[in-house]
């Protein structure tokens, strides 16, 4: 059992422990990591640090009290408005990250039906395709919507058609991505939007990780179909500053074509005790950082800055994705619109999985993908550095388990291959569930691979199989 320490220690003491403990962590300055981090330069970090530390107390839960955050937050959403071509009517709120931008345009809509509906039973629903980020599933949990997911096409982006068929009375929103985070791939934004203009349906745009990189490499001359407020019928959009805004983390904006939709998001108690409460977005206490540092990035990187920064990106994204087509039994899924994607193998003794604990092996942070199965990558700036040796890693990883195509049934590799097969989706979430509470539980038992100790995804693993065999047999 732990306790707070009888007696205090030195700061530098706490500090070099600290730093020791991040030891273990990924390396995402050297581009070992293709997810989590955005990483710029060392100067740009040093930079929002102190933009951040200026404004480390500061709370913008009280717009009053600290003026100056209510300002940068403004200013904030002004800029990204203008960037996705939104009108002087656009609004919106800062948010603490793309989650909260997914999780607050539910509650808007939801809000917005049940004032129109008025009276009646209220069994809102919203669709999205399958490919939509996960937030959205949150979303829909914690507001008590109902999800109608819409398989995807073949190229990966959402099927019309199907979704056409499943619009209804209950049906409060429809949402979809630009791009979308397995694939990278963008909806047909444009068909979407008339399709909500004709059914009078709200339609928003997940583009938390498109916001701030598909605008520059449009300006670079890179072909993107169009997915913002140029749109007829795009009714919100949420735009990540912390991903390729380069911002510092806890930053998000999540933007509406006009207040007529923003009220709803809105949270006023006049009644409380402590006083007539108002409140924009999820939280409460509102870190000032974060809001101060995005404003920071904007106006230190600029639009000139941005769209030399999504150049190289691009540059670095289409190495990558040559390389990757180039090596034989690999292929990139469908087609990326910016520097997100996934690629899968082409051969069926090749287990892209087992490339991926390959990858690992060689000191690679590696992402999969499920259904169909896959390795992810998000391209940063870091990454520049590192494509030759990613690619050559890369061929060699599937060199091997192309002639060693046991490594499919061994290690990470059988693991999430056998989760993605499992059919009863729902022992892996009882089964998840277990694994979370143990480690938020009191003894905080990690899924570590430690050698010589069975990790708790594979024992998890191993229950579920043994739970079907059980089953199999009755
Ligand atoms: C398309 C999309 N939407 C939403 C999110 C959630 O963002 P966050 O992790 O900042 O909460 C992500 C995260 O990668 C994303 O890719």
């Amino acid at each position: 059992m732990h306790s707070i320490p009888s007696k205090g220690r030195p700061y530098n003491d706490i500090l070099e422990e600290m730093e020791s403990f991040r030891q273990k962590d990924v390396n995402y300055h050297e581009g070992r990591t293709w997810s989590l981090v955005y990483h710029l330069n060392n100067e740009h970090t040093d930079f929002l640090k102190q933009a951040h530390g200026l404004y480390f107390s500061e709370n913008a839960l009280n717009p009053m009290a600290f003026k100056s955050l209510k300002r940068f937050e403004h200013e904030v959403i002004r800029m990204t408005a203008n960037l996705l071509h939104g009108d002087e009517n656009v609004v919106g709120t800062m948010t603490s990250g793309g989650t909260e931008s997914c999780l607050l345009p539910v509650l808007t809509y939801r809000e917005l039906a049940k004032r129109k509906k008025r009276f009646g039973s209220f069994y809102p629903e919203m669709i999205a395709p399958e490919s939509i980020h996960v937030a959205w599933e949150k979303g829909a949990k914690y507001f008590g919507v109902k999800m109608v997911s819409i398989p995807l096409q073949e190229n990966y982006q959402v099927d019309l058609n199907a979704l056409i068929k499943k619009i209804n009375k209950n049906t409060i929103m429809i949402v979809a991505s630009a791009p979308s985070y397995p694939h990278g791939v963008i909806d047909p934004i444009e068909k979407l939007g008339q399709i909500a203009v004709d059914h009078k349906i709200p339609f928003h745009v997940d583009s938390c990780l498109g916001g701030f990189m598909l605008p520059f490499i449009e300006m670079e001359g890179y072909k993107v179909t169009p997915f913002d407020f140029r749109v007829p019928g795009v009714t919100s959009i949420s735009a990540d500053v912390h991903k390729y805004g380069f911002a510092a983390k806890g930053a998000s904006t999540v933007l509406y074509r006009n207040m007529d939709y923003l009220k709803h998001q809105f949270f006023i108690h006049q009644d409380w005790p402590g006083g007539v409460f108002a409140s924009p977005a999820l939280l409460g206490t509102r870190p000032g950082g974060a809001i101060a540092a995005a404003w920071a990035a904007l106006n230190a990187i600029g639009m000139d800055g941005y769209r030399k920064i999504a150049g190289t990106i691009m540059e670095t994204t289409k190495i990558l994705i040559d390389g990757i087509n180039g090596i034989e039994g690999l292929k990139v899924m469908g087609k990326p619109a910016m520097s997100v994607f996934a690629f899968t193998s082409t051969y069926r003794e090749v287990n892209i999985f087992a490339v991926g604990d390959q990858m690992e092996k060689r000191g690679w942070h590696v992402d999969r993908l499920q259904r169909p199965e896959g390795l992810h990558a998000m391209v940063t700036p870091s990454h520049q550095q590192v494509t030759e040796k990613y690619l050559e890693d890369l061929k060699v990883s599937v060199e091997i388990v192309r002639l060693d195509p046991k490594l499919g049934a061994k290690g990470n590799a059988a693991m999430y291959g056998m989760i993605a097969k499992v059919p009863f989706r729902k022992l892996i979430k009882k089964e998840v569930l277990k694994m979370m509470e143990k480690m938020y539980g009191p003894e905080c038992e990690m899924p570590l691979d430690e050698p010589g100790k069975e990790s708790l995804p594979i024992k998890v693993v191993v229950k579920i199989l043994n739970k079907i065999n059980w089953l199999r047999k009755k």
